[in-house]
């Protein structure tokens, strides 16, 4: 569902969901605590709404401790219902499905792993970029790697995308989280993996990520709508293909810096011209246009162990490399070259 208050419309699609004695569960993004979001939630019966903190990205003893709360005091619940940027998004899926499967949420970290389908999902976006919206892979961080749980049952099965809800968030996260799409464009476009499905979703992204970042001359209530597209139709896009060298080095960074996925992308995309030159070129224009500081240095004084902890985590995402870099990217992209660039970083 898309368009400019089609929130106000949750109410009427949850009805049919509903079972019962089982409660809705909303499960919102921090940010809101305190905003007039809450009260504008269709709150019936025995539903609850929960604030997830996304201080952290999603972890799996996050996923495991929402999962086996909600067992302990509802036994069932009707849907899960995750309204945030990326971050809650994931968790809602994740916890839809740790709902219905054994064990812990590390368990499926992986690829076509999890067995069962999980509870009733909807997907709310309060922040545009990450395509989490539509993707079939929830990104979590486990005791061992950083993986999504990637699988048929994964996807929401409604969203509503409505771009006022997206119009609280400060340029600098509006600018990270939108480049997450961009980045996806160019890793998808550039890929060895690409295809019609994903060009015709890719160009499209791109094209509207160009209008916002670069065009237009001020932020208005269209660049909001645009951007929400832009991540519906990025996340189309690599739902077919792969993201590349950028995301592959920045979810080194992530596990063991703790670095935020939209500006780890950024960060990484800054140094990486010799992978990807026309796209990082624009990457910069759009960085200096909209007067965003990118940082730098971020790698200085870590140890040999801990760059090689990111260069194993790094080199773990194959799909990724393979995307970007062909079958044999192995002998491209190899342990010193990595870690030269993550010195760059
Ligand atoms: N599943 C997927 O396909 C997929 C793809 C890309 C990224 N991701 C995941 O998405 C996450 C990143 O998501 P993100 O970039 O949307 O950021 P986020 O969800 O981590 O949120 C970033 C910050 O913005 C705040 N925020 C959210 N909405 C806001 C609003 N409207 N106004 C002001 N502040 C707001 C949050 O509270 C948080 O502090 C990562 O965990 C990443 O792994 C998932
Ligand atoms: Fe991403």
């Amino acid at each position: 569902m898309y368009g400019r208050g089609s929130f106000e419309q949750l109410d009427e699609i949850l009805a049919p969901h509903r079972k019962e004695n089982a409660p809705m569960i909303f499960l919102v993004d921090h940010f809101f605590e305190g905003k007039p979001l809450l009260g504008r939630l269709p709150v019936r019966a025995n539903d609850k709404v929960f604030s997830a903190d996304v201080t952290y990205e999603p972890k799996t003893t996050y996923v495991d401790e929402l999962a086996n709360h909600l067992k302990e005091s509802y036994g069932k619940v009707s849907g899960i219902i995750g309204i945030g940027g990326g971050s809650t998004m994931d968790l809602a899926k994740a916890v839809s499905l740790m709902m219905n499967n054994p064990g812990s949420s590390a368990d499926y970290q992986g690829w076509d792993l999890v067995k069962n389908p999980g509870v009733y999902k909807v997907g709310i976006p309060t922040l545009s970029g990450t395509g989490a919206e539509v993707s079939r892979t929830t990104v979590l961080t486990g005791p061992t790697k950083k993986l999504g749980m990637n699988s048929d049952f994964t996807p929401f099965d409604q969203i509503v995308l409505d771009p006022a809800l997206t119009v609280n968030a400060p340029a600098n996260q509006r600018f990270y989280t939108g480049m997450d799409c961009y980045i996806h464009c160019i890793e998808s476009l550039e890929g060895t993996y690409l295809n019609e499905f994903s060009k015709s979703y890719g160009e499209k992204a791109l094209q509207l990520c160009r209008e916002v970042f670069l065009n237009k001359t001020c932020w208005d209530e269209e660049s909001d709508d645009q951007l929400m597209m832009a991540s519906y139709a990025g996340g189309m896009s690599i739902a077919y293909s792969q993201v590349g060298v950028a995301h592959a080095v920045s979810y080194g960074l992530s596990y063991l810096l703790g670095t935020k996925h939209g500006v780890g992308n950024c960060i990484v995309m800054n140094q990486i011209e010799e992978f990807y030159p026309k796209g990082v070129a624009e990457f910069k224009r759009m960085v200096e246009k909209n007067k965003i500081d990118i940082p730098e240095g971020i790698c200085k004084g870590l140890s040999d162990e801990e760059f090689e902890k990111m260069i194993n985590v790094s080199l773990g995402m194959k799909p990724l490399w393979e995307n970007a870099l062909g079958k044999d990217w192995e002998k491209i992209m190899t342990r010193d070259k990595l870690r030269a660039l993550f010195e760059k970083l």
